[in-house]
């Protein structure tokens, strides 16, 4: 089923960015695919839990787990379970600190876990660890108060946000990546204006390439269910 997954990282639920940017992205989806699936997670309006010292025992028992430890993998069930649901995954962020939001992070440390979204063999090598899901798609909105964070950029050794999610982004199961990003927001100058009204353009582009490569849709569900 031809499910689109929507994450929103910004703590900002009034004025953001990312959010309009994201909003614009299923508008233009939904005009060309009307009875696709929606799921939406908004780790910025609820920031998922950092992980405890229980999670982490849970994640990694190795036996039969306990009622408490079930307890514990609830909502990284839940949320994995709609990551294996989505064909496409929108991310929509701002950058905080030269990376991602911790409440984004929170989110891959919740979805990136051994023996649902990766497997560990040593018999492997120098690199045991090996992504469980693929064949998605990711793309990644971001916003920045500065600006040249992508190679060859003023800031380009700072820029941490969109390499960190393009480095998590196989343990998504994701192989196609594209990213549009507003930058100069500190500045609220025309460079602003411009790279905002830039990113917003090309929205409709971004939609067109990726939903041609979504499945095709041969069900019979509601559209856009959540
Ligand atoms: C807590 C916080 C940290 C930020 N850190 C950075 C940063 O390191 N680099 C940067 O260019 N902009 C930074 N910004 C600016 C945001 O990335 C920028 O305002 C962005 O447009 C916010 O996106 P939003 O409107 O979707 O929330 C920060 C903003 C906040 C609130």
């Amino acid at each position: 089923m031809p499910t689109l997954l929507r994450l929103d990282a910004s703590a900002n639920t009034s004025s953001s960015l990312t959010r309009a940017l994201a909003d614009r992205f299923v508008d233009e989806w939904r005009a060309l695919r009307p009875d696709d699936r929606l799921i939406r997670r908004d780790v910025g309006a609820t920031p998922p839990p950092a992980l405890s010292e229980a999670f982490l025992a849970a994640a990694f028992e190795k036996g039969e787990r306990s009622a408490d430890q079930h307890a514990v993998l609830k909502l990284s069930d839940e949320l994995i379970g709609e990551l294996e649901a989505a064909d496409v995954i929108v991310i929509a962020t701002p950058m905080y600190n030269y990376g991602m939001p911790a409440a984004l992070k929170a989110w891959f440390d919740q979805v990136i876990r051994i023996n649902k979204t990766f497997s560990f063999d040593l018999a492997r090598g120098d690199r045991p660890l090996e992504p469980i899901l693929n064949g998605k798609t990711l793309a990644v909105l971001t916003s920045s108060g500065e600006f040249g964070f992508a190679p060859g950029g003023l800031n380009e050794s700072a820029g941490h946000l969109v390499p960190h999610i393009r480095t998590c982004a196989k343990y998504l199961g994701a192989d196609h990546i594209r990213h549009v990003g507003i930058e100069y927001q500190e500045f609220g100058d025309a460079r602003h204006r411009a790279s905002k009204e830039a990113a917003f353009a090309a929205i409709p582009d971004l939609v067109a390439e990726l939903s041609s490569r979504a499945p095709d849709d041969d069900r019979a569900e509601p559209a856009f269910a959540s």
